[in-house]
């Protein structure tokens, strides 16, 4: 495809036409120059493809595919060869259905608990989510097509989601909820973006020129395509004018006559449009080249990679050694998604699948009792008693238990964070009765567990996709261990979590009051209790840590810096461990957070076996976004290195210094500090010099001694936060200075 010639030949209607799909999931074609039309379709977790009337919340029929682990669980595995494993697969099967764009991975920031599609997301984590959202790009696109990163940006509740504007300081912004979407761009070289409805800081992101072009295209060098989230352009020529290329669904050429008549009024010029229609063709022509005939997938195969990532997703929460089950016990299940499970959510990730497995298909020779109906929150007695009759029999109960398709879905947040009350209602009553309870919960997002210490082991199998029953089954009865991790805190209350104040905002405006301060970085910051931490996640060995090595113990900026440990399993069964790496400034100059997961290995060991795990340390590890220079920026100072089993199971921790390389420049007025003038290397020589003439004679220093003790016991401290907290200004004003003198001195500071 010479696009050059193209574009050349392409009319100014059929160049606005190209700017908008064809329809609900088909781009436009151009036959007369050969431009074929393609088809995008969702993920994240499945091949969503509609082959009739489309739509964008899963309501019409799609074609039967597998159904993966959603995001959430995806994210707990810490592993990213989980994500390129699915990567591969997904990218076969859109292949195999000539689909040139999957509509994946979901990589907003989990900031309430509440958010109904956190199921769709990884973390609470920038980092965790950067790097696993990275690789199933990668892996994916390795298979000839285009992943989809979404929704840019910061799209963190359903609640307005079309209308309401996410606000936040700049700093926030691009510490917390932009980092995920750079690392996959630059690592994993996304090759389109799909810009979220909402707005930021009332810029609708459609229209938002600061992240679709400043951010994305000049700061982070993407050059790949721009599409909307489905119906999200407001101002279709403002959206051009932003660097939005793509309308999707395509208002049916609506828009294409505003495109036109811009142009035509010298409103929108025609290199704008150009632009567009090139990252338009330029995506055309990669699928030309990469769309691969006759593939076929054996969807067999792919269920059970389906499964088999469940098994690496589930987290066990809790286990006082009750699990792994043993085979000869009389073990019962009790609870609807036991015989149907949860594994996946509602909207436009909804997949269709022809044969979900849940533990009883896998385990039908072990009795069941439903405990309770899915669709309703009401306990229903004749259910409860006939669980408790069959837990009083059991050796062992193992209850299946989560909130429901109603309680979390794409379009409308949660409500709560609480089960269901028919659930929490079988639980106490099968736990009274019933000491060896086992819990298996089903779900996309935290939730509470009341009677958490009245069972004995709690297993989370997130929305595990369509094998997650028969997965659960293998990790109870010891066939698979436990390895997962959780990629968000478990709080003890909702109330706890820092955005509970500004959530789901008001008048579809979303303050961020919290910040950088969401998820581990907050409740570390406040030393809060936690239900379970980020990072936590159980096995049924256990792991020593030793050996904790800095290849330096002091680096500049730009050096990097190898960090490892061993680790050995002196369990006795055969298991994974994630190894987790945080870093935390021991006294910053800047509020930051107590620590930052910058680093995650997953081992896989034999009982007695030991590994070396290697961590590379670059100076953004260490970094914060300074919003005085609009960048990363590397203080210097003393970091503390910690590895360990999850955020608050810290096992070795060591510590580095760092000599950054550049200094914040500041511009001196008169309200700046005395002590600001000891932030510049310039300011500090006039200081020494001020001091030495100060200070020089005896007397003036016994003067000055005098003076202090009549100021009372805390005077010390008090002059000298009194002195550094004094304008520059104030120097005149108390005669120490002329007016003259002050200019001369800020000129000089400035030059
Ligand atoms: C939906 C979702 C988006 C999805 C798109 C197409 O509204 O926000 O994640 O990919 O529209 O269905």
């Amino acid at each position: 495809m010479n696009i050059d010639e193209i574009i050349g030949k392409l009319t100014l209607e059929e160049k606005a036409s190209l700017c908008s799909g064809h329809d609900f999931w088909h781009s436009e074609a151009i036959e007369r120059l050969g431009i074929s039309s393609v088809m995008m379709c969702d993920g994240p977790h499945g091949l969503r493809k509609q082959v009739g009337e489309g739509d964008h919340l899963g309501i019409n029929v799609s074609i039967e595919t597998v159904c993966y682990p959603t995001a959430s669980a995806l994210a707990s595995s810490f592993d990213r060869s989980v994500l390129e494993r699915l990567g591969h697969a997904l990218g076969k099967e859109c292949q195999a259905e000539n689909v040139a764009m999957l509509l994946g991975p979901g990589l907003n920031m989990k900031r309430s608990p509440l958010c109904g599609r956190n199921f769709e997301y990884f973390s609470e984590d920038p980092y965790l989510a950067g790097e696993l959202g990275a690789a199933y790009i990668s892996s994916l696109q390795s298979e000839g097509v285009s992943a989809c990163v979404k929704h840019f940006a910061a799209n963190n509740q359903e609640t307005c989601r079309m209308s309401g504007s996410s606000n936040m300081d700049e700093r926030t912004l691009h510490e917390t909820y932009l980092p995920a979407f750079e690392a996959a761009v630059k690592k994993g070289k996304v090759r389109s973006v799909m810009c979220a409805y909402n707005a930021v800081n009332g810029t609708f992101c459609s229209e938002n020129k600061q992240l679709l072009t400043d951010v994305l295209r000049e700061q982070w060098g993407y050059d790949g395509l721009v599409v909307t989230d489905w119906g999200a352009v407001k101002d279709r020529v403002k959206g051009l004018e932003a660097g939005l290329d793509l309308e999707m669904p395509g208002g049916g050429g609506v828009q294409d006559a505003a495109i036109v008549k811009a142009v035509r009024d010298g409103e929108l010029d025609v290199a704008v449009l150009d632009k567009a229609v090139r990252n338009l063709l330029n995506f055309l022509s990669d699928w030309e080249e990469q769309k691969q005939d006759g593939v076929s997938v054996d969807r067999s195969e792919l269920s059970t990679l389906s499964g088999k990532l469940a098994e690496e997703c589930a987290v066990l929460l809790q286990n006082d050694g009750i699990l792994p089950l043993n085979k000869n016990s009389k073990v019962v299940f009790i609870g609807e998604y036991a015989a149907k499970p949860r594994y996946q959510g509602s909207g436009s990730s909804h997949i269709n699948v022809s044969h979900p497995v849940g533990a009883c298909e896998t385990a039908p020779e072990i009795p069941y009792a439903r405990g309770f109906d899915a669709h309703s929150d009401i306990p229903d007695e004749v259910m409860l008693e006939e669980a408790v009759e069959l837990a009083q029999k059991a050796e062992v109960v193992v209850l299946f238990v989560g909130q429901s398709d109603a309680y979390e879905s794409e379009g409308a947040d949660r409500m709560t964070m609480e089960l269901p009350t028919n659930q929490n209602a079988l639980v106490e009553a099968v736990a009274s009765v019933q000491p060896n309870t086992v819990v298996v919960l089903h779900g996309g997002a935290a939730v509470l567990l009341p009677w958490a210490d009245k069972v004995r082991a709690v297993l989370q199998m997130h929305l595990g996709g369509e094998r997650t029953g028969e997965a659960a089954v293998r990790l109870l009865f010891g066939k698979a261990n436990p390895s997962g991790k959780l990629a968000e805190t478990w709080p003890l209350r909702l109330e706890d979590n820092p955005s509970y104040l500004n959530f789901p905002g008001f008048n579809g405006e979303v303050e961020y009051r919290e910040g950088i301060y969401i998820g581990y970085r907050y409740y570390d910051k406040k030393k809060l209790a936690v239900k379970y931490p980020f990072g936590h996640g159980l096995s049924y060995t256990e792991f020593t840590y030793s050996d904790l090595a800095l290849e330096k113990d002091s680096i500049t900026e730009g050096e990097a810096v190898t960090v490892t440990c061993k680790v050995r399993n002196s369990g006795n069964a055969a298991g994974a461990e994630v190894v987790q790496l945080y870093i935390g400034e021991a006294n910053p100059g800047v509020a930051r957070p107590v620590k930052e997961l910058k680093g995650f290995e997953k081992l896989f060991l034999a009982s007695g076996e030991e590994k070396t795990v290697s961590f590379s340390l670059d100076s953004r590890s260490f970094a914060y976004y300074e919003p005085r220079i609009h960048d990363w920026f590397v203080e210097s100072g003393k970091y503390v290195i910690e590895v360990g089993s999850s955020s608050r199971d810290i096992r070795l921790s060591g510590e580095i210094s760092m000599t950054g390389s550049r200094e914040i420049p500041i511009y001196y007025t008169r309200t700046s500090t005395i002590g600001d003038l000891l932030k510049s290397a310039k300011g500090r020589a006039f200081m020494e010099q001020m001091m030495q003439k100060l200070h020089g004679s005896e007397e003036a220093k016994k003067a000055e001694t005098d003076n202090l003790n009549n100021m009372g016991e805390g005077s010390e401290r008090m002059a000298q936060t009194m002195m550094a907290e004094m304008p520059l200004g104030a120097i005149v004003t108390f005669g120490r200075m002329t007016d003259e003198q002050l200019d001369g001195l800020i000129a000089m500071l400035n030059s």
